[in-house]
């Protein structure tokens, strides 16, 4: 496995590659959750190449990034052992040299949920990950449905400027007991990782519910925050969107994204469900 560490470098591994490049953008810190996507990722194509950059655009004030995991070492282990063919590690110099200015905004998705408590953050996500797709220039990128929102603004991104790949969502990869894996998890001490498991109890409360035939959104996002009462310190939101373009539902009477972001101690975490009628 090859380490890239610059741009230069990532150019001309590019130029070199032949066939299909599948593409994991990651921040490291990487777990099962990211394994699973290099897997389907090697699977589908020729090559692959995973990008470790802690990217600093996407991080508010006062959020984690001076605490976010660290861990290369680890990582580029994680990666070889998947089948990744090469890792991209840029620096943030390189990401974002002086006078750098130009940003990419995906209006309308990127304002709710996550979007709505991050002012940005969506703004960094799809800047730096246009740039890795300039860089990289993938035949498919791969990306968790654990981070929804994302996908969807990404995908978005794609269509919306022509990039020539696709992006794959993959679905959601938990602990036995529904935790959705996430780097931010291991900042959590044993109680918290405990109360932390309310988060995914609250989503199949809005599941069951609609297996029962409960459609109207209130009553579900009601069932949601009964779980969630007294288990976690701070309830971002608990939403029930359209699936496909995150509008406002009264009912769920087509896919719906279910999506929850709270606090557990000081840790902000997310998860969601479909919810398919
Ligand atoms: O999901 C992540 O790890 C990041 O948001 C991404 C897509 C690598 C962009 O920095």
């Amino acid at each position: 496995m090859e380490q890239l560490a610059s741009i230069d470098a990532v150019r001309r591994y590019r130029k070199a590659v032949s066939g299909s490049l599948g593409f994991v953008p990651t921040m490291g810190a990487l777990h099962e959750g990211h394994a699973v996507l290099i897997r389907r990722s090697t699977a589908e194509n020729d090559a692959t190449v995973v990008s470790i950059f802690v990217n600093p655009t996407q991080f508010g004030p006062g959020e984690d990034l001076h605490k976010y995991p660290r861990t290369l070492e680890a990582d580029l282990e994680l990666c070889a052992r998947e089948g990744a063919a090469a890792v991209f590690t840029p620096n943030s110099a390189m990401m974002y040299p002086a006078g750098f200015t130009t940003w990419v905004n995906v209006d309308g998705l990127a304002d709710k949920l996550c979007g709505r408590s991050r002012q940005n953050h969506f703004r960094g996500v799809c800047t730096v990950v246009a740039k890795l797709f300039n860089l990289v220039a993938p035949t498919r990128a791969y990306f968790g449905q654990k981070d929804a929102q994302q996908a969807i603004v990404l995908t978005r991104m794609a269509r919306d400027l022509d990039m020539p790949l696709e992006v794959i969502t993959c679905p959601t990869v938990r602990e036995t007991d529904g935790l959705a894996l996430s780097s931010r998890n291991r900042y959590l001490d044993p109680r918290n990782r405990q109360r932390a498991r309310s988060i995914y109890k609250a989503l199949q409360a809005a599941e069951t519910g609609l297996a029962a035939g409960e459609t109207d959104v209130a009553t579900l996002k009601r069932a949601c925050w009964a779980e969630l009462d007294g288990n976690v310190d701070r309830v971002d939101y608990v939403e029930i969107l359209a699936a496909d373009d995150l509008g406002a539902l009264e009912a769920v009477d087509k896919p719906a994204l279910c999506a929850i972001a709270a606090f557990v101690g000081s840790t902000r975490l997310i998860d969601n469900v479909i919810l398919a009628p």
